[in-house]
């Protein structure tokens, strides 16, 4: 079996190859006691909250259903993976790669495959029967050219707003805003009543988010999900009236936006400071965790029916130190009961039809409204968490985003409306990532 040193060494890298040398000897004397664990090392950027309580009810699992093997976390924390998929790239080029890592499946997981950094899974899904516990069009996301790579542990919804029902509720907004125009008509509302930065949000990836939710509103479910396809044009008056309207709604958040994670412009809405956030529905479970029960939410306006999902999952990555301990995280993953507790303490659907919360626990009444819209709603992948687009597409609209929005600093803090030359920079930025996105995937 492997010993523990090889990971040990690993992690320690970052802190200087005399101090590795130094602790790589330490254990080694150390391993001599230790010649039976084996460690799995999963790579994650599920650092705190209700994202470290989803991880640790799996490695829970994880422990109990493989013996002899040890779980190492190898977390980067950051929201949607954005400090840890640098880590992730350059660990996997230096040829140091974790024996598991969390990946998008969709677009993001075609990446890796096409870079063969993933090893195929379809053996497992046969022996596992995981093609008759998950749904088929998941099971498609996760395939290339016949091979299935990776195992889904859940799906979340993107496109949710979470509200201070008592902030909204002091400036006296009682309903539901069903158009963005209302919505905006509210955040003003409540500036009036004294709530500075209406809308709580964070860096690019969160500000992607809201275009995309704004871009459903315009374009209807198909539309949208074409401009990622090359069947809907980046160019039309239908998208420049959403970057327009993402603009107006911008105008209305926290000034320091771009120095935020999720977490810190969740902070505003719990603390009152703010009565909206535009965030994916892992904001339940957080908020949950962090003590705030007196929370509310609604799909964003305009965006009907439409849920627009997007899925963690784990592969086996290719030169993986620990293949086998890695297959039984992954069938832990895999499995019924992992699913339940994972699914229960994250805030996400459950990828397996079937899974069951550990005995005594139920899913959360958001989850199960959550539950029943997967089920019949219509669904639309993300660019933000890779369901939709590719790595490289991603990070190029994440910097045309923060362009945009440290473009939007230099005037005043509470600009009520965006200057028409960034929007149009803007746009030309977002269509000119499209061109070549699409033309690369087409080639
Ligand atoms: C997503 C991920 C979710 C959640 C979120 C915020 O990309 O799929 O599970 O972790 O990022 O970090």
């Amino acid at each position: 079996m492997r010993s523990t040193r090889r990971s040990l060494a690993a992690r320690l890298t970052a802190a200087g190859a005399g101090l590795v040398l130094m602790l790589t000897a330490t254990a080694c004397s150390a391993g001599d006691d230790d010649t039976d664990a084996a460690t799995v090392e999963v790579f994650t950027w599920w650092a705190e909250g209700g994202e470290k309580a989803g991880l640790d009810a799996l490695v829970s699992r994880f422990t109990a259903d493989c013996p002899g093997q040890q779980f190492t976390d190898g977390v980067v924390a950051g929201g949607a993976g954005i400090n840890a998929k640098q880590v992730l790239t350059a660990r996997l080029a230096q040829g140091d790669p974790p024996d598991t890592f969390q990946v998008h499946a969709g677009a993001e997981l075609t990446d890796y495959i096409d870079a063969g950094q993933v090893q195929d899974l379809t053996a497992e899904y046969d022996a596992w029967g995981l093609r008759q516990a998950l749904p088929e069009g998941l099971v498609d996301d996760l395939t290339v050219n016949g091979k299935i790579y990776s195992v889904p542990a859940n799906v979340h919804r993107a496109n949710v707003v979470w509200i201070n029902p008592q902030v909204l509720s002091n400036a006296g907004i009682h309903t539901t805003p069903k158009t963005i125009t209302a919505l905006l008509r509210d955040m003003e509302k409540l500036r009036k009543s004294g709530i500075e930065s209406p809308l709580a949000l964070g860096r690019d990836w969160t500000q992607l988010m809201l275009l995309e939710a704004v871009l459903i509103s315009k374009l209807g479910a198909e539309r949208f999900s074409g401009l990622f396809t090359g069947e809907t044009s980046w160019s039309s008056s239908a998208v420049s009236a959403g970057i327009r309207d993402f603009g107006k709604l911008m105008s209305y958040s926290n000034a320091d936006r771009d120095a935020m994670d999720w977490p810190d412009a969740e902070r505003l809405l719990i603390d009152g400071k703010a009565g909206y956030q535009l965030m994916g529905d892992w904001e339940a479970a957080d908020l949950e965790a962090k003590g705030f029960k007196a929370y509310d939410w609604f799909t964003f306006p305009g965006n009907g029916e439409v849920f627009q999902w997007l899925a963690d999952s784990f592969v086996l990555a290719g030169g993986a130190p620990n293949p086998e301990g890695t297959k039984c995280w992954l069938k832990t993953v895999a499995s019924a009961e992992g699913q339940g507790a994972f699914n229960a303490a994250k805030g996400s659907v459950p990828a397996r039809t079937d899974a069951a919360t550990p005995a005594g626990t139920v899913f959360s009444s958001y989850q199960q409204s959550a539950m029943e819209d997967w089920k019949t709603a219509t669904p639309v992948p993300s660019c933000a968490h890779g369901s939709a687009c590719s790595q490289a597409w991603q990070n190029a609209v994440n910097s045309a985003l923060s362009a945009y929005s440290t473009s939007q600093q230099s005037t005043t803090t509470q600009p009520s409306t965006a200057s028409p030359q960034s929007i149009t920079a803007l746009h030309k930025a977002l269509i000119a990532a499209a061109n070549q996105f699409i033309k690369q995937e087409q080639e």
